[in-house]
């Protein structure tokens, strides 16, 4: 087994079903390890017939699969979310050849695969839900690559010094945090502050059309839904595009721009045997499929890009 800093162990614990998932993960099949991507998949350890069986039950004792898609060992996993068609946005904004890239909020940590083939020297995640920690340490398992960790934690946990990340990804993250206690600031504030100087951000968000907006007296224009967003209970702030640009600009980012717009769509996200639960589709009106169940603008996702200034202007407060 892959060694696994102790950090991890302790925070899981906190989730009742760890010891279970560990004596599990004990029973993975060793096999020859290795990765690679091929259609969108990411593809991780050389499996013998007899393991599918075995590596089949490990991985439904792992559901549900948001993010992938996978195939463990030739165990084919269609994830809730089809990763490549997000992955296809944020690639031609970005350059990860030999960087180093901190993944915040990574999952399983499917989009790290994806930048250590585009070229990423390493990449250090993080994420506080153990399932997904959980998932990644089967994956790691087969894969065998040290050049991909993850940290059980959020990112103002984050137990690392290092503030030389020459990329930082946030993506899906920020409409989680939430608004009134300012914690999108300080999401952004920690994204900065991981930089080297003259470091890319990659935030990636869900975002709404202006009109849809109000104006908070800070003169954000934000939607706040009343109760739950597309049936997701923890969305909590969504802010029209100007918003978002200006959240980074007070952060400290530099050359911001919005290089993506695109609607979320039910081939990009839905059910599966490997996500039986609901999804997307029951989020949205289904009369009209422009609107949420609750009568807001459906999602659309910008990934927007800023830079930390090559030489940090002191006295700057985050
Ligand atoms: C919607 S998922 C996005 C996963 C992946 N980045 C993607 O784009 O598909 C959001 C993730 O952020 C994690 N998360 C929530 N708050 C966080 C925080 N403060 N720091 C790091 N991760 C966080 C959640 O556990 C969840 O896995």
């Amino acid at each position: 087994m892959p060694h696994l800093p102790s950090f991890n162990h302790e925070r899981l614990k906190k989730d009742g079903r760890y010891l279970a998932w560990r004596t599990l993960l004990e029973r993975c099949p060793s096999l020859s390890p290795g990765w690679h991507i091929e259609d969108d998949r990411v593809c991780v350890g050389e499996t013998k017939d007899q393991d599918l069986g075995l590596l089949t039950e490990l991985a439904k004792s792992l559901l549900p699969w948001r993010k992938g898609p996978w195939s463990l060992g030739g165990v084919e996993v269609d994830s809730e979310w089809q990763g490549g068609m997000k992955w296809r946005r944020v690639q031609p904004h970005i350059d990860l050849v030999n960087q180093k890239v901190l993944d915040v909020g990574a999952g399983n940590g499917y989009f790290g695969w994806r930048m250590l083939a585009a070229g990423a020297k390493s990449v250090t995640a993080c994420d506080p839900t153990a399932l997904f920690v959980v998932q990644h340490q089967l994956i790691q398992q087969l894969a065998g690559a040290p050049e991909h960790q993850m940290w059980a934690c959020r990112i103002e946990e984050l137990p690392l010094t290092e503030t030389d990340f020459d990329v930082v990804f946030s993506m899906g993250v920020l409409s989680h945090r939430r608004y009134q206690q300012g914690d999108h600031r300080a999401h952004l504030g920690h994204l900065y502050r991981r930089l080297r100087p003259g470091g890319q951000c990659v935030l990636e968000t869900l975002i709404v059309p202006d009109e849809a907006c109000e104006t908070m007296p800070n003169h954000d224009r934000i939607l706040q839904p009343q109760s739950r967003y597309a049936r997701m209970k923890n969305v909590y702030a969504l802010p029209s595009q100007q918003t978002l640009s200006q959240w980074l600009a007070n952060t400290g980012f530099v050359d911001i721009a919005l290089v993506d717009f695109a609607p979320t769509t039910v081939e990009e996200q839905r059910a599966t045997e490997w996500m039986p639960y609901q999804s997307l589709v029951d989020g949205l009106s289904e009369t009209d499929q422009t609107q949420t169940i609750e009568g807001y603008p459906a999602p659309i996702r910008a990934i927007a890009i800023g830079y930390k200034p090559p030489h940090r202007s002191d006295g700057q407060k985050l």
